[in-house]
């Protein structure tokens, strides 16, 4: 049922405000205390975490990483599963691993995670599948609560993903001690925002839609993103590829020099996701360069941003003002806007892209 939408992964898009306030709701209390399901995870005794999934999945681990790393100073290793399982790598002591996946079911991601059997001190996973293969074979399972996920696009799952990943980083800073009382009721604050900026964050689909257009004659697109937003341009390069069959690739804006900026002409539309924070500048920057060399810019930025780099730029999708940490939830709603409405402007089958399967449970 797709709700008076077109296709699923419409429905499943305009879903998420919903959904991740059901996620809020299961994951936070009145009080704003953080409640995780039993037997709860002591953060106190690990050293590292070692996070492994496929695909979106993978691209959500890399923004936890930055939150981890952050917020909680927890150093974190990431890897694709059909990687890390056949590397068998070393799991160093007070490791515990954390696995994220949609279905729960996906081959590499479950092989990885039997890998770690015996090897990790504890096996965590992050699901929307309850009863999934991964959920049942973790110690702890921690639902994301999107709804079923029928889309081939990964889209709800993915922010919703990113919202119980934060709030496991959150309670691990905490845990940590590395969050006093107020910062912490701060963070808890900015996350509860969430739901009401992305439903903010869905009127830019029309904006999106004609900027599609132009997309959509395009035969390769770039994506930037420094920092937190790297993933999200990943995230954002993968999604248009996936059901536009347009070529796209993601860089670190910081890499573009690098190399990649050798692709850079007119003909090249280059997707710059930056929100105004502490590493704006550095983007904008990298940016100029791209302009600099004839590229068209599509900035996807806040208004602050807007004001202080819209000049010259081809195209600006302005965001609502979200706090820095969590940007990345709200910047995945354009990544999927763009992608959903250039695979429209092409005729693509949006929910059923070609040679692609929901759940991969071959290797
Ligand atoms: C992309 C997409 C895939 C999945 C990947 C992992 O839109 O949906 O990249 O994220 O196949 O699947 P799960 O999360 O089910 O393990």
């Amino acid at each position: 049922d797709k709700a008076g939408h077109r296709h699923f992964m419409a429905k499943e898009i305009a879903e998420q405000p919903s959904r991740l306030t059901s996620a809020l709701s299961f994951y936070l209390s009145d009080d704003g205390a953080i409640r995780l399901p039993e037997p709860g995870i002591d953060f106190t005794g690990v050293d590292r975490l070692t996070m492994v999934a496929c695909g979106t999945a993978s691209y959500a681990c890399h923004v936890a990483k930055y939150w981890f790393e952050q917020l909680a100073g927890l150093p974190v290793d990431i890897d694709v599963a059909s990687e890390f399982r056949y590397r068998e790598p070393p799991l160093a002591a007070r490791t515990t691993a954390l696995f994220v996946s949609q279905s729960g079911e996906t081959a590499d991601t479950l092989a990885a995670l039997r890998y770690c059997r015996g090897k990790a001190d504890r096996i965590l996973c992050v699901v929307n599948v309850a009863e999934s293969s991964i959920a049942r074979e973790s110690d702890l399972a921690l639902p994301i609560l999107a709804g079923p996920e029928i889309g081939v696009a990964s889209t709800k799952a993915f922010s919703c993903q990113l919202l119980v990943l934060g709030v496991l980083a959150l309670e691990a800073a905490r845990q940590r001690g590395r969050l006093d009382g107020a910062a912490y009721a701060e963070q808890v604050e900015s996350l509860r925002a969430l739901p009401g900026l992305v439903n903010h964050a869905l009127s830019i689909s029309d904006e999106a839609a004609r900027i599609a257009t132009r997309l959509a004659e395009a035969r390769d697109v770039l994506f930037l993103g420094r920092g937190r937003m790297f993933p999200l341009a990943l995230e954002g390069a993968l999604k248009l590829k996936e059901i536009s069959y347009i070529h796209a690739e993601a860089y670190a804006s910081g890499e573009l020099k690098h190399g990649p900026i050798a692709l850079v002409d007119k003909s090249v539309p280059v997707i710059v996701m930056a929100p105004h924070d502490e590493l704006f500048d550095k983007t904008v920057s990298n940016m100029q360069e791209v302009m600099a060399r004839g590229g068209r810019v599509l900035l996807i930025t806040d208004r602050a941003g807007a004001a202080a780099a819209s000049h010259g730029v081809w195209e600006t999708l302005v965001m609502p003002d979200v706090a820095d940490l969590w940007a990345p939830i709200l910047y995945a709603v354009p990544a999927q806007l763009l992608a959903y409405h250039t695979a429209m402007a092409k005729g693509t089958d949006v929910d059923q892209p070609r040679n692609l399967a929901k759940s991969v449970t071959v290797e």
